[in-house]
């Protein structure tokens, strides 16, 4: 049984695949997007991080009738009333550029004391019979006056943990995947949904297998 991973970012798909090793082992094949050939693009034009990764989950499942998993991501700053939040790629203009977005927040947040933010991962899945469910996980800090640090991505340069003294464009990226939204949400997800993939995997197997 195969299980798509609606995303063609080769750094989310290994992360996904080495979260989901035990559901593998059980027969469950984790296949990429870019990895099937056909599935629709999706317009990630919903008005929360759950719509989106909703939409992608449930866009793939409809085009293959196979299992979907889909995240969608963003930042949240709480005097912003939580945005740029499902906005994030494209905070500062559609060409989704990282250094715009981080000098539009920092200029949003100029002189402003409370700098309180989170991290949200969402992920969705939907398959065979499986109404489309959500899981999430956060990551919990605060925004810094200036960018700092050159690893990760977006708006890691501004984002400084809870626990931490660095930004987690200052941090390895293994310290960042120990405590960021998307492992967090990964891990959510093997505890919600990894008991029901093994045994759709385990199944399809024996169903498949000459003598099954
Ligand atoms: P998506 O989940 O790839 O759609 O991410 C949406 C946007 O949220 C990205 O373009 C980034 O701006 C931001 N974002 C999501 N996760 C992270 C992260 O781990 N570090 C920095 N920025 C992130």
């Amino acid at each position: 049984m195969r299980l798509i991973i609606a995303t063609r970012n080769p750094d989310k798909l290994r992360e996904f695949r080495e979260l989901l090793a035990d559901a593998a082992a059980a027969g469950l094949t984790i296949v990429g997007a870019g990895e099937v050939p056909g599935l629709p693009e999706i317009v990630e034009d919903g008005t929360t991080l759950e719509d989106n990764a909703i939409r992608k989950a449930v866009g793939v499942h409809a085009a293959t009738s196979e299992w979907a998993l889909a995240d969608d991501s963003g930042v949240e700053v709480d005097a912003l009333g939580g945005e740029p939040g499902v906005h994030s790629a494209i905070y500062a203009g559609p060409h989704r550029d990282p250094e715009a977005n981080n000098r539009k927040l920092l200029e949003a947040l100029a002189g402003c004391s409370n700098r309180r933010a989170r991290f949200r991962c969402v992920l969705a899945l939907a398959g065979p019979g499986f109404p489309p469910a959500t899981v999430e996980g956060r990551c919990e800090g605060v925004i810094t006056t200036e960018p700092r640090g050159r690893h990760g991505f977006g708006y890691d340069p501004l984002f400084i943990p809870d626990g931490f003294s660095q930004t987690f464009a200052e941090l390895s990226a293994e310290q960042k995947n120990r405590i960021s939204h998307r492992a967090r949400a990964l891990r959510a997800a093997l505890r919600a949904w990894g008991p029901l993939l093994r045994a759709a995997a385990a199944q399809a197997t024996q169903r498949d297998s000459p003598s099954g």
